[in-house]
């Protein structure tokens, strides 16, 4: 299923923070949104969840109007994972997975057999088997962010929304997370939308990335494309060395000048 905005202008208050956003996923995809702190990436994604609501112009799921869809038909077709996370501690990882399963309950219906086959699925796919009935506050915070991976999963979505899924993770655990987004891209044909700031890692695993600035959307393409000595110059304040990854085949740089922001900036 795929996801497009179109002229997407997002405000809190008096500010406009997305400016005619016009932004396009589609079905099967791996899009990264990449962009400096405060550029709009999570305000984006939480209109494309309609967390929060679009001042003006237009959002469509599978080529229909978000606004005019049913909220649980969208948590059927769409699983976040937010950048801030909210669950009490002393809830177990099975717990927090089955959560997942909540919008495809009907009306007062509770979890049946195959919804729990499903959750045993998303908990054996993230490797949590042997975690299962441990409390989420004291997990590691890679193994609490493949809990929330393996809820989003549970789910069944669709599309697979996460912002900065790898923040707070050693390289081990890093990979592992995108290796496993990669995987149920491949195997299981879902679209991938997704915010990291590792520039390396959204080269080697996007199909396209999408580079906000500002509350704009200033360049997209494929990875080739878009890291280049230029973007990294004028978005990122940094001069660096581009190379070719043939084992991964995508652009990796290597940055060795900070580029300094003028006090007028
Ligand atoms: N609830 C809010 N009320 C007012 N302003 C907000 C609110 N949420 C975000 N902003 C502002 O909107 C702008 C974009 O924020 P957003 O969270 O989308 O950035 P981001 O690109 O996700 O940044 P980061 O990389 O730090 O996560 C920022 O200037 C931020 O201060
Ligand atoms: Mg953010």
């Amino acid at each position: 299923m795929g996801i497009e905005t179109k002229n997407l202008q997002i405000k809190y208050g008096d500010k406009l923070i997305l400016k005619n956003a016009n932004f396009r996923v589609n079905n099967e995809e791996i899009v990264t949104i990449i962009g400096p702190n405060g550029s709009g990436k999570t305000t984006l994604i939480k209109a494309l969840s309609r967390y929060i609501k679009a001042y003006s112009g237009n959002i469509y799921l599978g080529g229909k109007d978000i606004y005019t869809i049913q909220t649980k038909k969208i948590a059927r077709e769409m699983a976040i994972l937010p950048q801030v996370k909210h669950v009490s501690a002393d809830i177990t990882v099975e717990n927090l997975v089955s959560y997942g399963r909540y919008p495809h309950l009907s009306f007062g219906k509770r979890i049946g057999k195959d919804d729990k086959d499903i959750i045993h699925w998303a908990i054996e796919k993230t490797g949590l088997v042997k975690l299962k009935d441990r409390y989420i506050g004291n997990l590691s915070g890679g193994e609490r962010q493949r809990a929330w991976i393996a809820m989003a999963l549970a789910q069944k979505p669709k599309i697979l929304i996460l912002d900065e899924p790898t923040t707070y993770l050693d390289i081990s655990y890093q990979l592992e997370v995108l290796e496993l987004v990669k995987e149920l891209n491949q195997s299981l044909g879902i679209t991938v939308i997704m915010v990291l700031h590792d520039l390396n890692q959204a080269a080697r695993y996007s199909d396209k990335i999408y580079v906000l600035k500002d509350g704009e959307v200033c360049q997209y393409g494929k990875p080739n494309s878009i890291l280049q000595t230029k973007l990294l110059k004028d978005v990122f304040r940094i001069e660096a060395h581009i190379y070719e990854d043939k084992i991964n085949d995508c652009p990796y740089f290597i940055p060795h000048k900070i580029i300094e922001m003028s006090i007028i900036d």
